[in-house]
C-alpha cells in the first residue's frame, strides 16, 4: 500500500467511526457519506469492511450456517447490501438463490459486477416502501450493519414479514447500542420486534451479544423465526 492510500485507509477508519458516532444523522447524511467513500474510494471502503475490525457479516453467517447448514434452494433477501460482503459469504456458504436489495447507485453497481447474487434490487427499505418482492418469497431474510442512524427505519420489520416465507429466518447483527442511543431505534425497534411476538408474527430465535463489531464496538446478532401460516 502507498503512504497515500495508507492515508485514505486511516482516513476512511476515522470518517466511519465518526458516521456510525452520530445517532441523529439522516438519511440523506448517511448516504451521502457512503457516496463519497464509494467515488473516491471504492476500494478502501470495501477492504476496511473486509478487514478484522468488521465482523458483523461472520457472525451473521455463522448463525445462519448453524440455522440452515444445508442451503439447497433457500431463498435468501439480503437488505443494505453494501459492497457485497454478505452476498459472498453466502455463495461461499453454498447459498447461491441470494438478492440483494441496497439503495445506493453506486453499491448497486458495483454488486451487479461481482455475481455475488441472483438480482439487485435498487431500493431501500421502510418508510411505507413496498419492495419489488411477492409476499411470502424469502426463507430468509439478512441484514448486516444495516440497521443504523439514518439507515433502515423500524417500519421496515413489517415488509420484511410480508416478504419472508412462512417459518423463514430474519437476521440482523447491528451495533448494539444502537437499540438505546440511535434516533431511529431508541424506544422502537425492541418494542415493536416484542410486540410482533406478542401478536405471533414471529418468535425469537436468538439474541447474541458479540465483541467487535465494527473495531471496538459490540454488537448484537438478532434472528426470529416467522409464524408457521
Ligand atoms: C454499513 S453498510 C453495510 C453493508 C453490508 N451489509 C456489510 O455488512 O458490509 C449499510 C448499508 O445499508 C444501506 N441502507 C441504508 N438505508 C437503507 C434502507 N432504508 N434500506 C436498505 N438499505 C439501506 C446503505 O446504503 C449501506 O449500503
Amino acid at each position: 500500500m502507498s503512504v497515500d492510500q495508507s492515508k485514505n485507509a486511516e482516513d476512511l477508519k476515522t470518517f466511519m467511526k465518526d458516521l456510525i458516532a452520530s445517532t441523529d444523522i439522516s438519511y440523506e447524511q448517511s448516504q451521502n457519506a457512503y457516496k463519497k467513500w464509494v467515488n473516491v474510494e471504492t476500494d478502501h471502503y470495501d477492504r476496511l469492511h473486509r478487514s478484522p475490525e468488521y465482523n458483523a457479516p461472520r457472525n451473521l453467517m455463522n448463525k445462519l450456517t448453524e440455522l440452515i447448514p444445508i442451503p439447497g434452494e433457500a431463498k435468501v433477501l439480503d437488505i443494505g447490501a453494501g459492497s457485497g460482503i454478505c452476498g459472498e459469504l453466502l455463495l461461499n456458504a453454498g447459498f447461491k438463490k441470494a438478492d440483494a436489495l441496497e439503495p445506493l447507485q453506486e453499491f448497486v453497481t458495483a454488486l451487479e459486477k461481482t455475481g455475488f447474487y441472483a438480482k439487485v434490487h435498487h431500493q431501500f427499505i421502510g418508510g411505507g416502501t413496498r419492495i419489488n418482492a411477492d409476499n411470502e418469497t424469502y426463507d430468509v431474510i439478512t441484514s448486516s450493519g444495516a440497521f443504523c442512524p439514518g439507515h433502515i427505519p423500524v417500519d421496515a420489520l413489517y415488509e420484511i414479514l410480508r416478504v419472508l416465507k412462512p417459518g423463514g429466518y430474519f437476521l440482523n447483527a447491528m451495533r448494539l447500542e444502537y437499540l438505546t442511543t440511535a434516533d431511529l431505534y431508541a424506544d422502537k425497534l425492541v418494542p415493536l420486534t416484542k410486540r410482533l411476538e406478542d401478536q405471533g408474527k414471529w418468535t425469537r430465535v436468538a439474541w447474541d451479544k458479540y465483541p467487535n463489531h465494527f473495531m471496538d464496538f459490540d454488537g448484537i446478532l438478532m434472528c426470529w423465526k416467522k409464524a408457521c401460516a
